[in-house]
């Protein structure tokens, strides 16, 4: 095995901060969600994406989980703006993307369509209910998408991460540097606690490297803010991974909460960082009682894997054991329920909130120490 080929074949590149910018008068507005995908598919992220997506394949995202060409594609990367503001658009012109005051990027827009939002609902989140955070978001976000192709001209600021942001040009080229020709990623949005330390550690045990990639996008109000969480995940990695087998870098990506389609699509954006395998565990991405415990799992059957390009490594659902004296599932594990701890990381956040602190079969001790620290400093939670 080695470093796999982008999804798609190439790599895209479509950063270009000598662009002339003064030639594009015409704007449109977007949200930290737009500019977060502007920017990691002109790092060559979301591979082969090269411009939010038009209806054709949109459409077939939604439905079948491939770009109209075929290829695997399953959360649709689209640019919502307001019905108003699209009665003023022009096909083929260039617009600014602008968040803020400050242009990022520009799109040259092909078209722009509405798109069925309970449709998407129902096959992305396999919800309408929009108490389900990325449904309530999908709806508020605007009811016209505009497609075209992108340019980033300006690069958002990583203030806390910027140590910790590598693109895929840089991961690849540094899992070469190291040797490595296999790599597990991991995608989490919480601090790491036991259970993700265990399942880490033993795809560690298989493969050469592992890089620890927690997504630092937008997230729900109720998750621990991507600060607070970086700090957590540096002392943990400095106390307890080896230096020489773990990398950490960031994924400055939105969180969807779309449970088995975003395992599929945290995938493709693994194996574009150059990841040959990734961590899929217990209710990934998922949100409340929206997706069954292994829900994330079962989709890949949909895919082979050649097709898909990396390999999916699924852990079952892992706990702390007193009789076994440590972490354990019921692939191992022979004892009682009554003899495990049962541990998430909404049930770390729930006692964090109640001013508790977490035992150390759930979370070790340094990583509670700084997520005290840093929930009492931020006025946020
Ligand atoms: S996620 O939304 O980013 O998936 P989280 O940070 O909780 O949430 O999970 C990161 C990864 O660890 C996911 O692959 C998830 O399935 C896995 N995971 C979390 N908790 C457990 C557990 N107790 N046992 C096994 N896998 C787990």
């Amino acid at each position: 095995m080695s470093i796999p080929s982008p999804h798609g074949g190439t790599l895209i590149q479509r950063f270009e901060p000598e662009f002339d910018i003064s030639k594009v008068s015409n704007s449109i507005g977007i949200d930290k969600i737009a500019l977060s995908d502007l920017e990691l598919m002109a790092v060559g992220l979301f591979s082969p994406l090269t411009g939010f997506l038009g209806k054709e394949d949109y459409e077939s995202v939604v439905q079948d989980m491939r770009l109209s060409d075929g290829t695997i594609w399953s959360i649709p990367i689209t640019l919502p703006v307001d019905g108003l503001i699209a009665t003023q658009l022009q096909k083929g012109e260039q617009y600014r993307l602008v968040l803020e005051n400050t242009t990022y990027g520009v799109i040259t827009v092909s078209e722009w369509f509405e798109p069925d939002l309970e449709t998407e609902a129902q096959s992305v989140y396999r919800t309408k209910d929009k108490a389900h955070p990325g449904v309530k978001r999908l709806f508020e976000r605007g009811n016209i998408y505009v497609a075209g192709e992108i340019i980033l001209i300006k690069k958002p600021e990583k203030k806390d991460f910027a140590d910790v942001w590598l693109e895929p040009k840089d991961t690849r080229a540094l899992f070469a540097e190291k040797g490595w020709q296999t790599i597990v990623g991991f995608q989490t949005r919480n601090p790491i606690h036991r259970a993700h330390e265990y399942i880490q550690k033993a795809a560690l045990e298989t493969v050469d490297g592992l890089f620890v990639n927690p997504l630092v996008g937008e997230t729900k109000a109720d998750d621990i803010p991507a600060d607070i969480r970086l700090e957590s995940y540096r002392i943990l990695l400095k106390e307890y991974f080896p230096r020489e087998r773990v990398h950490l870098g960031v994924y400055p990506a939105a969180m969807r909460y779309a449970g088995p389609r975003e395992a599929v699509f945290h995938a493709i954006v693994r194996k574009n960082f150059g990841c040959t395998h990734f961590i899929v565990g217990r209710d990934h991405a998922g949100v409340g009682n929206y997706y069954g415990t292994y829900d994330a799992q079962y989709i890949f059957q949909q895919f082979a894997e050649e097709e898909l390009g990396i390999t999916p490594l699924f852990f079952e659902h892992s706990f702390y054991c007193y009789r076994c004296e440590g972490m354990a599932s019921n692939k191992t594990c022979p004892h009682e329920q009554e003899d495990r701890v049962i541990l998430s990381g909404t049930k770390v956040r729930e006692l964090l909130s109640k001013g508790e602190q977490p035992p150390s079969t759930f979370s070790r001790k340094e990583v509670i120490d700084v997520l005290i620290n840093g929930l009492k400093t931020d006025v946020s939670v």
